[in-house]
């Protein structure tokens, strides 16, 4: 296998994948940093290195690719993948372009015989998956509301401000998983209309990308099924992931408290807990089981239960939800 993409996420794929990724050998990397290279050089082991992309996706030794780049390469370097023979697995967003999403799926469809995988990761996360398994088991009865939010611990530096450009604002950014979440959790019903809004509570140089660190949005499906979004920049103690699916005979709810372990103080200023510090803590198990998925996939193992699909819908919903930002006013999908 080899990996595109050495940056903050990159590098620990490129881990998992080098070290503990079941029948996965990661041969080659790709990043224009020359640190970065070296770092998987020096690091991983990692014997052929490239600074070129269209160098890196030729190489006759690779059977998979993962890209982990800037949002705005994804689609390109996929199809160039496919082109080139090889399986792949793309973070997500895989565009902001829901023409450029029909694209690479036209072009995946032309290669029936690859896998072809956007990184979806709460879907690989064990609760998630419970919380999914209890629903088609018929636990909360007919779903038909997903209550979900993605909110980071504020880093004051602003670092989203600086990938505002292009990582598509904060629902195309952090939403995306929960408009999957909420597709996945319904049964994939189509997405009819959405009505988004938002603020700027700590981060007013959103304001020339377009974007804001708070956001909220309704989807309304097809068949009456709703999705209530939040997303937010600016938590103050932690990184906060829930989500609630309401039913016609229970209500089950994820990750309520984002406690970082099992720990409570109970003293005369009230009662404590550690919560988790971000994504990556929150997601680790999740982040390794999506790979293990992709690469038993490509050895010709269960399907990933993700499709190309799946990321155009995704994309569609939270590109009419900044539409309805911007617009203020419902936006059909
Ligand atoms: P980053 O900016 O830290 O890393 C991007 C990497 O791509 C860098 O190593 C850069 O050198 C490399 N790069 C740039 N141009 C390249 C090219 N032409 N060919 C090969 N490599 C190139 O970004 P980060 O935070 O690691 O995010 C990467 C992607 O992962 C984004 O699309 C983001 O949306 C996604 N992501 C997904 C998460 C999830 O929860 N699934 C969490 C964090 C990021």
């Amino acid at each position: 296998m080899g990996i595109a993409g050495l940056g903050r996420l990159g590098q620990r794929h490129a881990q998992h994948l080098a070290r503990h990724a079941p029948g996965a050998q990661l041969v080659s990397a790709c990043s224009p940093v020359a640190e970065e290279r070296t770092w998987a050089r020096e690091t991983l082991g990692v014997q052929t290195l490239h600074s070129d992309f269209q160098a890196f996706v030729q190489d006759p030794q690779l059977d998979a690719v993962v890209l982990v780049t800037p949002t705005t390469l994804h689609a390109e370097q996929t199809m160039a993948a496919l082109a080139a023979g090889k399986h792949v697995f793309v973070e997500k967003p895989l565009s902001l372009d829901v023409e450029t999403c029909e694209r690479v799926e036209a072009v995946a469809a032309r290669h029936p015989g690859l896998v072809a995988m956007v990184g979806f990761v709460r879907r690989f996360d064990p609760s998630y998956r419970q919380a999914r398994a209890d629903i088609e088991a018929g636990h909360v009865g007919r779903p038909f509301l997903v209550r979900s939010q993605t909110c980071d611990m504020h880093d004051p530096a602003g670092f989203f401000v600086r990938f505002a450009p292009t990582s598509g604002g904060l629902f195309m950014d952090c939403s995306v998983h929960d408009i999957d979440l909420a597709r996945w959790m319904l049964g994939s019903p189509r997405a009819l209309r959405v009505f988004a809004s938002g603020t700027i509570a700590l981060h007013p140089d959103l304001a020339e990308h377009g974007d804001v660190d708070n956001g909220m949005a309704i989807i309304e499906f097809e068949g009456g099924a709703r999705a209530v979004l939040y997303a937010s920049r600016t938590m103050p103690h932690g990184h906060e992931t829930t989500t609630e699916v309401i039913g016609t005979q229970g209500v089950l709810s994820v990750g309520v408290g984002a406690h970082r372990d099992r720990v409570q103080t109970r003293d005369a200023s009230g009662v404590h807990h550690r919560p988790v510090a971000d994504f990556f803590e929150r997601f680790h198990e999740a982040f390794r089981h999506e790979l293990d998925a992709f690469v038993q996939a490509c050895r010709g193992g269960p399907p990933t239960g993700l499709s190309l699909a799946d990321a155009t819908a995704a994309t569609r919903i939270g590109q009419a939800m900044r539409r309805s930002l911007h617009s203020g006013q419902p936006e059909t999908v």
